[in-house]
């Protein structure tokens, strides 16, 4: 990929997503774990064309909202989805525990699976969308990812069981367990742990009379942004064990990977617009910032590392973005060589959690997005 040349050709800021290594990694991760029925998670990356070639890989996707629904039955071709209510029972999960009364009853003939994790969720559910398969989502120990979740979602294990029967004698139909243990999982014990706790639940209501037919292990699998993340097949030669000693094979089992598919795919080059040095240091400020694509440092909590095209000895730099607010600053120790105005830098790995949380703050443009290898 010449990136000079396409920055020359489109402009900048320009986010270049490699639709190859989108397939390389869905290829992966099906490959690797082979018992895993694989639902994109778009919130990660929600580009048409991402989801439009997933499709013909047959992935599923996981949404989080009405307007991510409305996109993946829109960007998903005819071909794929020729039996509406099939596609969409087999191929969405609408993975956000809590859903605003407007969106179930927008949903309400459309019958899809969707995640609980509350019974004030399921009185919600049952008056406006009781036709739904239920998944309910468990809290799990996030210790050791990078962006943690349990605090805000998951019902205790130990309740899991209390709630779930509530659903059930309701008259609602519980299809299943899902949890997740945190995005940018880098301690695989946090899904071992997890799974052990799902087999418990599904131990207990068997013993009651309730057969939960799905696990639904969510995301969190780690991209190698550094050298901290643990190896990918050694993952899942774990999970595979793990799931295979506590699940009877008649159970599905699935997941919603998000970062893992996408992050990899995406590389940004952006310019430099201004350079000035402050209390001795080099401030490089650039045309996309934490309000744009690099918007990933502040909601993702990863940091970017830019390279240069330049050779020459380097100094340790800021880069900043282009808003006029101190907190859009990207770096405060980047190696960089001496740069001028006009020279390009580029990021890599930033496919994921960027340009899905851009805005337009102080009315710069988002950068453009250049798909290659559709
Ligand atoms: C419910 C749910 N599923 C899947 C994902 C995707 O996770 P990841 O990008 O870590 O694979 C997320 C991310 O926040 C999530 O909230």
């Amino acid at each position: 990929m010449d990136l000079k040349k396409l920055a020359a050709r489109h402009g900048t800021p320009l986010l270049i997503i490699d639709h190859a290594v989108i397939k390389c990694q869905y290829r992966k991760l099906r490959d690797h774990l082979p018992r895993v029925g694989l639902y994109f998670a778009i919130k990660a990356n929600p580009e048409p064309q991402i989801i439009k070639t997933l499709a013909a890989m047959n992935a599923g996707y996981d949404v989080a909202s009405l307007q991510e629904y409305r996109s993946v039955i829109h960007s998903v071709p005819a071909s794929e989805k020729k039996d509406l209510k099939t596609f969409i029972y087999d191929r969405i999960i609408l993975a956000n525990t809590i859903k605003p009364i407007d969106t179930l009853k927008k949903l309400s003939n459309h019958r899809l699976l969707v995640t609980f994790d509350n019974s004030e969720e399921l009185k919600k559910i049952k008056k406006y969308c009781p036709d739904a398969g239920l998944i309910c989502r468990i809290k799990v120990a996030n210790v050791g990812s990078v962006v943690e979740l349990s605090s805000k979602f998951g019902v205790e294990p130990g309740d899991a069981t209390r709630l779930i029967e509530s659903a059930f004698s309701s008259g609602l139909t519980v299809e299943g367990l899902s949890f997740h243990v945190g995005s940018q999982c880098l301690n695989i014990d946090n899904y071992i742990n997890a799974l052990e706790a799902s087999a418990s639940i599904f131990e207990e209501l068997k013993s009651h009379g309730h057969e939960l037919k799905l696990l639904n292990i969510g995301g969190g699998f780690p991209v190698p942004y550094d050298k901290n993340a643990p190896s990918f097949k050694k993952l899942a030669r774990k999970l595979n064990g793990e799931i295979d000693r506590l699940f009877p094979k008649k159970i599905e089992v699935v997941a919603e990977p998000g970062r893992f598919l996408v992050a990899e795919a995406g590389t940004l080059v952006v310019s430099i617009v201004g350079k000035s040095v402050r209390d001795g240091k080099m401030v490089y400020y650039i045309d996309d910032g934490v309000y744009g694509t690099l918007s990933g440092v502040v909601f993702d909590h990863i940091p970017y590392h830019f390279k240069s095209f330049k050779k020459g000895p380097a100094a340790i730099s800021a880069v900043v973005g282009p808003t006029c607010d101190a907190f859009d600053t990207i770096s405060t120790a980047e190696s960089l060589p001496e740069l001028e105005i006009g020279d390009l830098l580029y990021a890599e790995n930033i496919g994921a959690y960027s340009n899905a949380s851009a805005t337009n703050f102080n009315g710069f443009p988002k950068a453009k997005i250049l798909h290659i290898n559709t």
